[in-house]
């Protein structure tokens, strides 16, 4: 099937996380890269465990709840205002680097694109904006419109109903190879930007596509869209 819309995950696939460090590393030095890694980590298992238990918070409080976990594990006390410097830095993560190219090269071509994301719709406009890509995205879609967070089906079943597409002609490009196993289970077409080596998710399911940086994106999509004709 031609690949019709793509959907972009934000954290960790457009926004580097790691570039919290900096900001992490002023106040802990020594420990902010750590603190960092960890905060995400909880994240994310705030985010599966919230969903899976049914007790959803929006995704400011779930990373404002992981900070504090991690904070506590390193034996951090980090005050209000230091806590609060740091939870802005996810409104001001850096791109990476090949973002902004390979968006541009999939707009020229008149693909629609939008973001897919966790993340509030205040976080995502304020930290898509900050990295300069808001202008290139349709929508900013957030999972907060059905309080469940990927890889719940329902969260990739929001850009199924907001492009009115099948979700074999949508393709969720994401770094976090979890986010690619889960959109791939849903039936999504999935394109998972590997930007670590990472060994693929023993979950039973292999993304459709995968490359070390979306700069591989819209040449694989070239093709792909080319083989599958009209
Ligand atoms: C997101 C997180 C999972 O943007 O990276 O949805």
């Amino acid at each position: 099937m031609k690949i019709r819309a793509v959907l972009f995950d934000a954290y960790g696939t457009l926004l580097d996380v790691s570039s919290i460090g900096e900001t992490a590393e002023r106040l802990f030095p020594g420990q902010g890269v750590t603190l960092v890694r960890l905060w995400r980590d909880k994240q994310l298992q705030y985010s599966w465990l919230r969903t899976l238990s049914r007790n959803y918070a929006d995704f400011w409080q779930v990373t404002a709840d992981a900070l504090d976990y991690a904070a506590a594990a390193l034996g951090l006390s980090p005050d209000p205002a230091e806590q609060g410097e740091l939870m802005v830095a996810w409104e001001r993560l850096a791109p990476f680097p090949d973002a902004s190219p390979a968006l541009a090269t999939l707009v020229s071509r008149g693909m629609p694109l939008a973001v897919l994301s966790n993340g509030t719709p205040a976080m995502l406009a304020a930290a898509i904006g900050h990295a300069g890509l808001g202008d290139r995205f349709a929508a900013l879609l957030s999972v907060d419109a059905v309080a469940q967070y990927k890889t719940a089906p329902a969260a990739y079943q929001l850009a199924v109903e907001h492009f009115g597409a099948a979700p074999g002609e949508l393709l969720l490009v994401s770094s976090n190879g979890w986010d690619a196993a889960g959109a791939t289970a849903f039936g999504l077409q999935t394109f998972w930007v590997n930007r670590s080596g990472a060994p693929v998710e023993r979950v039973g399911v292999t993304p459709t596509a995968s490359g070390t940086s979306l700069l591989d994106l819209p040449v694989w999509l070239e093709a792909r869209n080319g083989a599958a004709g009209g």
